[in-house]
Order: C-alpha cells, then structure tokens, then sequence
C-alpha cells in the first residue's frame, strides 16, 4: 500500500512551500497525498501567488472540501502515514492545540495526534506572540514537529527558490521520504 500523506494549506504567507511540497510528493510514486485547503488559504493563494488553486489541487491524488467533515480522513479507521500542515496559521496552531475541529483540517490534525501519527507543522508568523509560542509548546509537548520556514545559509544558492526547496527537503526528511538534502559536511579545514 502507498504511503498515505495529508497535506494541509492553511492562509498563512508561504503558500510556494505547499506548491514546491506537492510537486515533490507527486515524484515519489510510494505516496499518495490527500490534500485539504482552508477558506483562509485559498485567500492566500490568491493574493500571494499568481496560482489559479485548481492548479495546485491537481497536484494532489486525492482533495477534500474544508467542510466535508464525513470524509475518510475525519476517522482514525483510515490510515494515514502522516500530516503536514504547511503554511500553518496562528489561528490553525491554536485550533489543534485546543482541540478545535471547526473544519476537516483541523479534525485530521486532531486524528493524528489521538492515533499517535506523525503531525508536522510548518508555523509562519513573525514575530511569535507568547500566544503563538504556548500553543506551539502545547503541541510540541504532545509530540507535533514543529518546524517553522526557518532560512539557511550554509549553501552557497540564497536565492527564495533554493531556500524553499530546503524547507521542502527538511519536511520530507521527517518524513523518513527521499528528499535531496544538501547536507552539512562539516566546517572549513584550518
Ligand atoms: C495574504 C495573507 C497573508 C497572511 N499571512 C498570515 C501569516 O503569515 N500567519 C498567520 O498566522 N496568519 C496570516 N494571515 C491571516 C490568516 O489567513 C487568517 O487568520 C485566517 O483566518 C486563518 O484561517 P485558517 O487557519 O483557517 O487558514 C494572512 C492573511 C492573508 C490574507
């Protein structure tokens, strides 16, 4: 069986990360990726991108309305490897803190946690209010990766695109999936 992957888009800025995600997932033939996008990130795509969002829906095998609350990936019974939830919001980092299911992201995120699946999420805000940083603690305590669109600069590419597809890479890694990580060697030889 493939490995069963939701990816989440909430209406935070960073919506190329998703994009540059999917089009990675859509290349590793062992994934199938379940994609749900909340009424705040088709906003964002829309303001921020110059993606029509049915152009990034095709990039997943399988895409949710954020209200089909029925749907399999609202039940603990369907299995799934792991979510990632990438750009996460404040508001969506303190729905799943606070076991808020308002929508079918938040209820899949919820799902994982109580069946002790991998949750990955991708928080961008700056700067992180004592609000934000509790409910990021709550989730990590809990187990929840949370690793936020952090930049890089021990390759030599800095250019938007090269650090995008780091943070893709970082996120696969944690997923135990083929990425293409530039790995660090070490520091300069005296
Ligand atoms: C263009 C745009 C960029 C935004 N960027 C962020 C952001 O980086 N982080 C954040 O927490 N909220 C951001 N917001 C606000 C959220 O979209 C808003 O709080 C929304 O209700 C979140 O809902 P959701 O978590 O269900 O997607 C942004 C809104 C817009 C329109």
């Amino acid at each position: 069986m493939k490995k069963r992957i939701i990816v989440g888009i909430t209406g935070a800025s960073g919506i190329l990360i998703a994009v540059e995600l999917l089009k990675s997932l859509k290349k590793i033939d062992e994934v199938e990726t379940h994609l749900i996008i909340t009424e705040g990130g088709e906003l964002t795509v829309r303001d921020e991108t110059n993606f029509d969002v049915y152009e990034i829906k095709r990039l997943a095998d399988v895409v949710y309305d954020i209200h089909e609350m029925d749907a399999s990936i609202a039940s603990g019974s369907f299995l799934v490897d792991g979510m990632i939830i990438v750009p996460c919001t404040m508001k969506t980092v303190a729905g799943i803190a606070a076991g808020y299911c308002e929508n079918l992201l938040l209820r899949a995120a919820d799902v994982c946690i109580k069946e002790n699946r991998k949750l990955v999420l991708v928080p961008r805000e700056m700067p992180f209010s004592k609000i934000h940083l509790r409910n990021m603690k709550e989730l990590a305590d809990i187990g929840a990766i949370i690793m936020p669109p952090v930049m890089t600069f021990y390759h030599t590419d800095f250019s938007v695109d090269a650090q995008i597809k780091h943070i893709v890479n970082k996120i696969l890694l944690q997923l135990n999936l083929p990425s293409n990580i530039i790995e660090w060697t070490g520091g300069k030889k005296s």
